[in-house]
Formats: C-alpha cells, structure tokens, sequence
C-alpha cells in the first residue's frame, strides 16, 4: 500500500516546495507569514459589514446536544473556543437542524422554541468571549448553520438511519439504508413546500437571537446539496437547473421576505464525486485499503453529481456551479462559503486526511492533492465573481505550512478568506497565534480523524488527541477499545 510523507517531515519551505513541484502542484506559498503585517490581518467587506480579519471559523458539529437539540456544556466550551479564536468570521457554528426529522444525529442542534434560548447562550458565550479576548466585536460576523440531514438523517437513534431524499441515487441508497424501490421517503413537492416554511421560520429565529446571518446549506450530501443534483426528480424541484435550485430560491427569497435585516449566506459544495471504498483486493479486516471509486462506468454519463464532469465523474465541472453563484448575486446573496463532496461519501475530496475515520478508506492520493484541488476550484470561482465574498476550505492538512500558504492565496487574490476546520478543534487559538507568529507545533491539527471516529461510533466529537480536555473523558478510553474493535 502506498504511503505518503507527513507534512511535518519536510523541515522548510524549500523541501515542502521541492515536494509540491514533484506532485504537480502549483501553491502559491510565501517563504514566511508576516504576522499583523500579514494580509490575514485585514479586513474584507461582505456588503457593507466590515469583518475585522481574512479568518473564517467553519461550522464544525460535535455530537454533543440533548435529545430536544439544546446545547450542552460541550457545545458551549466549542463556542468559547471559536470566540476566543481571533477569527473575525464564524460560518454558522455547526449545523443546527430546522426540525427533529432532519437531525443528522440524535445529538445535533436543533432550533426551535424550546431551544431558541440554548442557542442564544451560544450566541452570547461566543460573542463575550471573542470581547474579552480582543475587546471589540463590531467587525466580528456569526452566522447559524441551518440544515435538513435529508438522506443522512439519524434523528432518534445513532444506528438508526431514517432517511428521507430527493431522488433514488444508484450508488448511495444501499449505503444509506435506502430501498430503492420505496418511494415514500422520497420527499413530495408539497412536502418540500413546507420544509421551505420550516427554514423561513428557523432564520426568523435565529435574526431574533442576534445571529448576524444564516447559511442555507448546500454541502455534504445533505438534503439542499441534494436537490442540486436531482436531474431525475420530476416536478418543481428537479430537473433542469431552475428546479433544482428552485428549493434554495425560494428559502432565500422567503427568508428576505420575513427578516429583512439579516445576511444569507451559502456554503456549497462546489463539486463531488462517485461514492469511494476502500479496495476490496487491498483490504483486511483490521485495515481497510486506499480509497477508490465504487464501479460507475454503466451509469455514463454521469447525471448524480453537482458539480462534476457528467462523461467523467471523477473530475470537477464547475459551470454549474458558477451559474448558481450567479444566481445567489440576483438573490442577494454575497458571500458563499467554498467546501466539496461529502464526509460519508468519499472523505479524502472534503477533508484530506492522512488518518482515515473509522468508516472510510486510507488515501487513495496524497492528501496534498486533495487541498489543492478545493484551492483551484475556489480560485477559479473566484475569478468568475470577483464581487462575491468566497471563503475556502480545507486547509488544515497544510499544518506547517497553512500560513505562508494562506498568505499567499489572500494577497494574489485566489480566495477572500481563509476557513479552517479541524485546525481548531486541536488549537482553539491558531488564528490568533499565526498572526502573533507565535504557532506551538504541538497543537497542530496531524488529521488523526478521531474527531470523526467518536461520532462515527456514537460518542462525543473532540479533539481527543490533542485536547487536554478530551483526553481526559471517559470517551477517549471508549474511542480507543472501539478502535480496537472490543
Ligand atoms: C468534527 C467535524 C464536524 C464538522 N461539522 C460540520 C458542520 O456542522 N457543518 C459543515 O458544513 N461542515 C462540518 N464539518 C466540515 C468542516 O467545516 C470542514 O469543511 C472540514 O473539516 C475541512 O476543513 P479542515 O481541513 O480545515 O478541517 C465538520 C468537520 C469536522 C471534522
Ligand atoms: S482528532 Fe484532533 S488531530 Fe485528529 S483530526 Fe481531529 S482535530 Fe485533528
């Protein structure tokens, strides 16, 4: 099995770059990060709202809310830490659903009434938290994440999937406990016609809780991302590219409608794949092989994809995903948050990892590629709507390397912020800390995967490698025993 050389084994910035040359990868990378000199530290604009610095927060979820969707003492701790970041950007916290039925798991934030004023505390704790540490939260933006699982909904039970979809996907019902011959989880126009109120709701929620802007999210597979793709589905939210962006179109315009004063954002998964497996032929029972596609020659071409090249699926085809950007200008929609693919469904595109979670695969390229192909997708979009706010993502595999990269790629103007995921969870403050050009190696993010292996095996996400905190829960011995398949 092949293996690839950890970020951390290249010393300096010529060797890193030696490596990137014979990878064919063309990174823009300054020799050092320049600190509060450094573009990082400027601001941006989304519209007329100044945000203090190029720091993005990602939303990142951890399995840790009650079973009525109100956070927990981790959720706030989570918070905290994204305030306490030096991030002046937050994208949404994590994924909050907008009723029970769309819950990912039975531990996801949900925002309701009996939850509207958990999720205020959140909205306070981050905010206090953001002031103590810089004094000042007038060019801070926070966002909430609002979703529904759709296929991926595990509301009541973490074994328990209780999907509910746009359309038959040949290759990932059986993955998702789909039968593909019962149509009644098969989301009806009517039904999506309310889960269109429900949303509208859920942002008036959230713009009474002070919540500087929404995401209506479309990533990950979950159920937005998946009506882009519905070229099967007939009736008003399939079809051709109006039906399929007709959902988004009308929460965006029903949001606008009901709360005049506040943001939308959009994080997008701006291209995917075919669904990946570990090789079979490379595999045992205690390690899966590297990643590769699951067979999809006889579905050519390939119509299940947003974003992908239909002849081969297995390249990204950004046209549509560029017509959408222009559609969300039309809409009002300034600022779209840059992601791709899904973590269920072939990981190494969304987040590049050298350590597979527990339910996935080892590379299939070296995770390098992986960064970089989010970073060129998020480039060219950018040369396509220079007037649009981008944030990118999937940066954290570059661990030594993030800031002279992420210098380099805010001053030549290949993204507008740079947001960052598991980084944080290792290292609440690392933003803060990269432009004090005071990093500790320590703290780094080496994409272990655990805080994706705890969820996978039910238990709390964290970073339990790493986090003091974490290492010391319970959990951590679990995780361990589970790894260990006890
Ligand atoms: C534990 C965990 C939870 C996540 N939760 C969410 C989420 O709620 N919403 C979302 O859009 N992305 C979520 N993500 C994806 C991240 O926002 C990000 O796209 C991904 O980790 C890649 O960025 P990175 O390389 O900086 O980690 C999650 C990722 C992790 C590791
Ligand atoms: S568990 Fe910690 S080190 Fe591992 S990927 Fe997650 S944040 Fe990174």
């Amino acid at each position: 099995m092949r293996s690839y050389p950890p970020v951390a084994s290249f010393k300096t910035v010529v060797s890193f770059r030696a490596y990137l040359d014979k990878l064919g990868v063309e990174l823009p990378m300054d020799d050092a990060c320049d600190g509060t000199d450094s573009p990082l530290a400027t601001p941006c604009y989304w519209g007329e709202r100044k945000i203090g610095n190029r720091w993005c927060i990602q939303p990142m979820e951890g399995w840790d809310g009650t079973a009525e969707g109100n956070p927990t003492e981790l959720t706030i701790r989570r918070w905290r830490h994204f305030g306490e970041s030096g991030a002046k950007l937050i994208w949404g916290g994590e994924a909050t659903a907008v009723r029970h039925d769309g819950r990912a798991n039975p531990r996801q934030l949900c925002i309701t009434e009996q939850t509207a004023a958990g999720l205020a505390e959140l909205r306070s704790t981050l905010v206090r938290a953001h002031k103590e540490c810089y004094g000042q939260t007038d060019d801070l933006m926070l966002g909430l994440q609002l979703t529904h699982s759709g296929r991926f909904s595990k509301p009541n039970e973490h074994g328990k999937p209780e999907p509910r979809i746009a359309y038959h996907h040949p290759l990932l019902d059986a993955r998702t406990g789909v039968d593909p011959d019962d149509d009644n989880v098969i989301f009806t126009d009517t039904e999506l016609d309310d889960l269109i109120a429900d949303f509208v709701k859920a942002a008036k929620t959230a713009w009474n809780l002070g919540f500087d802007f929404v995401d209506v999210k479309q990533c990950h597979g979950y159920l937005g991302h998946e009506l882009l793709s519905a070229r099967t589905r007939p009736g008003r939210y399939g079809g051709s590219f109006a039906g399929r962006t007709n959902f988004l179109r009308t929460v965006i315009t029903g949001i606008k409608q009901e709360c005049p004063g506040l943001l939308i954002g959009v994080r997008l998964s701006a291209f995917d794949s075919v669904p990946f497996h570990p090789d079979p032929a490379l595999s045992t029972p205690e390690k899966p092989g590297p990643g590769r596609p699951v067979p999809y020659e006889h579905l050519l071409p390939y119509v299940y994809g947003f974003g992908c090249n239909q002849g081969n699926p297995l390249e990204p085809d950004l046209d549509e995903p560029k017509q959408l950007l222009d559609l969300l200008r039309e809409l009002g929609v300034m600022a779209v948050d840059i992601t791709a693919a899904s973590p269920y469904y072939n990981h190494h595109l969304q987040r590049p990892t050298l350590y597979p979670p527990s339910d996935g695969y080892q590379p299939p390229e070296d995770p390098l590629l992986g960064v970089y192909r989010q970073i060129k997708a998020v480039a060219e979009l950018k040369r396509y709507a220079p007037d649009l706010l981008l944030i990118g993502s999937a940066y954290t595999y570059l661990q030594e390397y993030l800031p002279p990269v992420a210098q380099a790629l805010v001053a030549q103007g290949w993204t507008d912020c740079i947001g960052i995921g598991r980084m944080v969870l290792s290292y609440p403050k690392y933003p803060a800390d990269v432009l004090a050009r005071q990093v500790d190696a320590k703290r780094l993010c080496r994409t272990f995967s655990d805080c994706t292996t705890a969820p996978r095996k039910g238990l709390v996400s964290g970073c339990y490698p790493l986090d003091e905190y974490y290492k010391k829960r319970p959990e951590r011995a679990q995780l361990i025993r589970l790894k260990k398949g006890v």
